[in-house]
């Protein structure tokens, strides 16, 4: 059911205009960006801002089409979004006036396929993978936001997407509501099989939830270098696994890689006020 993603030398050149005329001219997101991700992996993907991270997710989605190079999906190239890549954000996209059960429901509908009585049915089931079977008839107002959070993860498995892309979807959670949504996540994709790719500003975050994590640079924008990521994450070592003096180094590893990027030139000059 999982799908390998696969972008060979993509390029993505914006128009935009400058500040001194009106002219547009061209804009270099991304410039020889290579990455594969194999059906099944949980691969994380960090970078300064700007770097282009979103773009990556936006081309596998199909929301946007590469200027240059080629982006698919077992092998076929992406020629515009489908039911078989799936995206959570970090803002929660639910419809308000929805109750969770109905949000999925409306997802599965759109998707088509299955009778009223499936959609029911199989909604449940998913709000039952992200723990809110008592929560189904609840409106967004009436969930916090990590629940909201798992409402859309589980809206985005209920139609079992090959692959789910997820661009900073715990970045507006609180810490101990992000460790928890972690471990859930992470229980999802075993249990899924899900190919994930997973943007996240978090360097430990990436560490505890990347097999691979991919650290891009800017200007231009690509994949700078993949690390492997190797800790044992089998049974009780699972649940201490960020005490380890494996995960500090290649929480220090992937730190040093990113300053590395932000120490490259800039053209931004910080202009600092004169203290009379
Ligand atoms: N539609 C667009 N038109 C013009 N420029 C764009 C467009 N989309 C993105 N960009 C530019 O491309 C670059 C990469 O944007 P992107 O959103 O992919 O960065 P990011 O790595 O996700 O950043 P952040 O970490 O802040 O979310 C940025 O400089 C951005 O201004
Ligand atoms: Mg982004």
């Amino acid at each position: 059911m999982s799908a390998q993603i696969d972008l060979r030398d993509v390029g993505q050149v914006f128009q935009v205009r400058g500040n001194d005329d009106k002219r547009k001219r061209d804009f270099v997101a991304l410039d020889g960006a290579n990455l594969t991700v194999r059906a099944g992996e949980f691969v994380t993907l960090v970078g300064p801002s700007g770097c282009g991270k979103s773009t990556v997710l936006d081309l596998i989605a199909g929301l946007t089409k590469p200027t240059s190079g080629s982006v698919s999906v077992d092998g076929r190239p992406v020629t515009g979004p489908g039911p078989d890549r799936s995206i959570v954000f970090q803002q929660y996209t639910l419809l308000p006036w929805r109750t969770a059960q109905a949000n999925i429901e409306f997802a599965l509908e759109a998707v088509g396929g299955w009778s009223k009585a499936e959609r029911a049915e199989r909604a449940l089931e998913y709000l039952d993978l992200v723990g809110l079977t008592e929560f189904a008839n609840r409106y967004p107002h009436e969930l916090s936001g990590g629940m909201k959070q798992r409402v859309a993860i589980a809206r985005s498995l209920s139609y079992e997407p090959g692959v789910l892309l997820m661009d900073e979807p715990f970045g507006a959670l609180d810490a101990q509501t992000r460790e928890r949504l972690q471990e859930e996540l992470i229980d999802i994709w075993r249990r899924t099989a899900t190919t994930i790719v997973f943007i996240t500003h978090d360097i430990e975050e990436a560490v505890f939830l990347g097999e691979r994590v991919a650290v891009m640079s800017s200007r231009p924008g690509t994949i700078h270098t993949v690390v492997d990521v190797r800790l044992d994450r089998s049974g009780e070592a699972a649940e201490d696994i960020r005490g380890t003096r494996e995960f500090a180094a290649y929480r220090h590893e992937i730190w040093s890689l990113l300053r590395e990027q932000r120490s490259a030139p800039r053209s931004v000059r910080v202009e600092v006020a004169s203290v009379a």
